[in-house]
């Protein structure tokens, strides 16, 4: 049974604009952690047959704790200041590529956008993620994130 650990310091729903501002990851370190993710098979591809017909434009989830370079500074960021212990990259190279979908997750989760915009719809509100905006969602909260354009959304979480 995992150990469902929540945010000690945050409840409810907070969209965070401009709070992450110092969040940049480069590309050159997604891609790096992408290949090390691919050669030990942790590496996910959002439902797979959907980003085929829409190829050129899947989402990879990338959730191993290899955090190369600027992705592991700003993971030592956000872990100093807000006491996370997890960390999900989720990377889509183009419009319209595939996400969960609307759904609700069971652990409170961080979003930090560093890389392009994206929507998400929060219980029928809309945000739109810019590099330096961040979410808090908490646990139960139903979120339909919309890619627009290639992004990478830092996913946070207190949950090991
Ligand atoms: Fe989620």
């Amino acid at each position: 049974m995992p150990n469902k650990l929540c945010c000690p310091h945050r409840t409810k729903f907070e969209y965070l604009p401009q709070q992450f501002t110092d969040c940049n990851v480069e590309w050159g370190d997604v891609i790096s952690k992408m290949s090390e993710e691919f050669e030990d098979g942790s590496f996910k591809i959002l439902n797979m047959a959907e980003s085929l017909m829409r190829s050129p434009a899947p989402t990879f989830v990338l959730m191993n704790d290899f955090y190369p370079n600027s992705i592991g500074e700003v993971f030592n960021k956000v872990e100093k200041k807000e006491g996370i212990r997890n960390l999900h990259v989720y990377t889509s190279l183009g419009f319209s590529a595939p996400t969960y979908g609307k759904h609700n997750d069971d652990i409170d989760v961080l979003l930090i956008q560093s890389i392009g915009s994206t929507m998400y719809d929060i219980e029928g509100d809309e945000y739109c993620l810019a590099p330096g905006d961040g979410m808090f969602i908490p646990a139960g909260v139903y979120h339909d994130p919309i890619v627009i354009e290639p992004r990478v959304t830092l996913s946070f979480a207190w949950d090991k």
